[in-house]
């Protein structure tokens, strides 16, 4: 959701910000734009991915060795070259570029008019610049406070002016931004990979924080000018984790990335044949005995790992289990206890909806667990604790291979809890953990096996609605395989509860509607969703399934069927779910869409 990145040092600045902004894209991409400051203020921008308009624009050609530039996903004023970032005051010293939303744009955009400001954008953005200039007495980093006190809603802000060429300031509000700590230079970003290439030492912004950024040194301050101490980490990523790698596009490599995903993510958190979360959850086995209920809060993928999450908890801990979209939870007013608590799922850790409506469970003197997939986010913050899942940068906008580390967590989390609420025995958590561990090399065996479902999409590939179902567990991967088809290849799908079909989808099937159908064990509703195939089949559709290895049933059912291994029924949501999102990235690319960064979307959205 936007993307920001600058730099401060001996180098020509230009080139370097490019580059960050290239590993940004996945936050949006519908414009972008760079500023440097050398004799003056310099601004390249335009409308396109950063490519095109690198190409129109010589985005790396400018001179100076402070810049800050911006890939843009827009939120206020249409995607046009005057609403690309960067965005200037009207002296045209003042230059800035943001990720947020300015929530009272509206009225501060009156008052200055009414002072003389003159707008050259229809952004948000653009009054910060002039609220800025409007302080300014002198002093930039005043003038930041100052203005920054006015401002209601979210930013992370790069700025620089040509009155102060040797500083680069910063600052945040709820919207993410880092700082990166080289030898003789330092960078902002929204995210790591924008500058991972450059340093590993990096400071995370706190809420309401300024920096000041020159080559050889950081000074934060809250917004009264006390001054704060950096705190300064080393990131532990590889930076090659960052590139495709020999693959086609970073979506493919993620799929293929699981069985490691999971197997880091499993790691050093079974001891024995324990499983044991004590030190991450940071709860006590009595907090746990007298845990209430739990309540799930997350959006899109995670709000289907939360699905998942739900069925575990609620069969093998016994604890009553809600799911929300945190988008809803914050304006619902729900009903919470002092033994409930809260899981919220994010792989950016930077989701404004789920940030917000942690804050409100907060409020309501819940307790926070969150399941990340970045230490430090914004989320992971905000939490009383986390569980990391250990993917590795997830790059691809459709989220893969955090969502299968997802469900790791929450099956570690079931265990653990299980064991101590005295629900599940010592041999029962043994032979559950055995299923964990077979699960890598199961999922192995299924991304060897891919030429059945690219044959698969290059049947189907022109189809414009499909239907995904399931039952139980596996109605989640139904809503996941529906969601990864529409969010890349932009095939109309809908995931529906296989027994729901009959209420309303069943109008739309005829032959030309593929029906995929999750099925993959033999549990209680089995049956019925071979009644509901066959309702599909009767009225011409043509089904697609994924069935476990081995069931002939279902194959004399199907038009086509895609194996996975047999594992546990609880456990068959993390291999499902692998052919139906190799399924969508085929589609996806048969129809020639860009797969990794699909049109409207953002990988994180840091706005409500
Ligand atoms: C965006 C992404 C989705 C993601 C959702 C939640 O919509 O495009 O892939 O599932 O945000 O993101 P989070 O980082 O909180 O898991």
């Amino acid at each position: 959701m936007c993307g920001i990145v600058g730099y401060i040092g001996n180098k020509k600045a230009a080139p370097i910000v490019l580059d960050g902004l290239k590993k940004l894209e996945y936050r949006g991409y519908d414009s972008c734009g760079i500023a440097s400051c050398c004799t003056g203020i310099q601004i390249k921008k335009g409308v396109g991915k950063i490519e095109e308009v690198e190409k129109i624009h010589t985005l790396a050609d400018i001179e100076g060795n402070l810049a800050i530039g911006h890939t843009r996903w827009a939120t206020h004023g249409g995607v046009t070259d005057e609403n690309a970032h960067p965005h200037s005051d009207c002296s045209g010293k003042i230059c800035i570029v943001h990720n947020g939303i300015i929530e009272n744009y509206e009225s501060l955009k009156q008052d200055l008019t009414s002072k003389g400001h003159k707008f050259k954008s229809d952004t948000d953005t653009e009054i910060i610049a002039h609220l800025i200039e409007e302080y300014n007495k002198g002093d930039l980093k005043e003038a930041i406070f100052q203005a920054l006190k006015k401002v209601e809603g979210a930013y992370a802000l790069g700025i620089i002016s040509s009155d102060e060429p040797d500083k680069l300031f910063a600052a945040r509000k709820e919207s993410p931004l880092i700082i990166g700590v080289g030898e003789g230079e330092g960078f902002i970003a929204s995210d790591v990979p924008a500058i991972v290439n450059h340093t590993k030492k990096v400071m995370y912004l706190q809420n309401e924080r300024v920096a000041v950024i020159t080559k050889d040194d950081i000074e934060v301050f809250d917004l009264e000018g006390n001054k704060k101490k950096p705190i300064i980490r080393e990131i532990l990523w590889d930076a090659a984790l960052i590139e495709k790698q020999g693959y086609d596009h970073f979506m493919l490599k993620e799929i293929n990335e699981q069985p490691k995903a999971i197997e880091e993510t499993i790691n050093g958190r079974i001891k024995g044949d324990k499983v044991d979360l004590s030190e991450e959850i940071k709860l006590t086995d009595e907090e746990i005995k007298k845990i209430s209920n739990i309540v799930i809060v997350a959006c899109g993928t995670s709000w289907h790992a939360g699905l998942v999450g739900e069925f575990m908890l609620e069969e093998l801990a016994r604890v009553p289990v809600e799911v929300e979209y945190a988008s809803e939870f914050r304006y619902r007013n729900p009903v919470l206890g002092k033994n409930s608590l809260i899981i919220a799922i994010s792989q950016s850790g930077e989701t404004a909806d789920t940030l917000a409506a942690i804050k409100e469970a907060k409020a309501k003197g819940c307790r926070i667990i969150s399941i990340c997939n970045v230490m430090a986010s914004s989320i992971a913050r905000e939490s009383d604790s986390v569980v990391l899942t250990h993917a590795g940068p997830e790059i691809g906008v459709a989220s893969t291979k955090a969502f299968t580390s997802q469900l790791i967590v929450l099956y570690l989390i079931t265990l653990y809890f299980g064991k101590i609420r005295g629900i599940l025995d010592d041999f029962i958590v043994k032979c559950r953990i055995r299923d964990l561990r077979q699960l890598p090399l199961f999922m192995r065996a299924v991304l060897e096996d891919t030429e059945k479902i690219k044959d698969i999409a290059e049947t189907y590939y022109n189809t414009s609605n499909s239907l995904y179902l399931g039952r139980g567990i596996e109605y989640p991967i139904a809503l996941e395989g529906a969601l990864k088809l529409k969010e890349i290849s932009y095939i109309h799908a809908e995931g529906y509860p296989a027994a729901e079909m009959k209420h309303g989808p069943i109008a739309l099937i005829d032959k030309n509607m593929p029906v995929v159908v999750v099925a993959t064990q033999d549990n209680i509703t089995y049956n019925k969703v071979l009644s509901n195939i066959e309702e599909v089949k009767a009225r011409g559709g043509i089904i697609i399934t994924v069935a476990t290895k081995g069931d002939k049933v279902i194959a004399s059912k199907s038009d086509t069927v895609i194996y996975i291994p047999k594992t546990s029924y609880i456990l068959s949501p993390v291999l499902a779910v692998v052919p139906l999102q190799l399924l969508a990235y085929y589609i996806a690319l048969k129809r020639g869409c860009n797969v990794d960064k699909p049109r409207n979307l953002a990988k994180s959205v840091t706005v409500e």
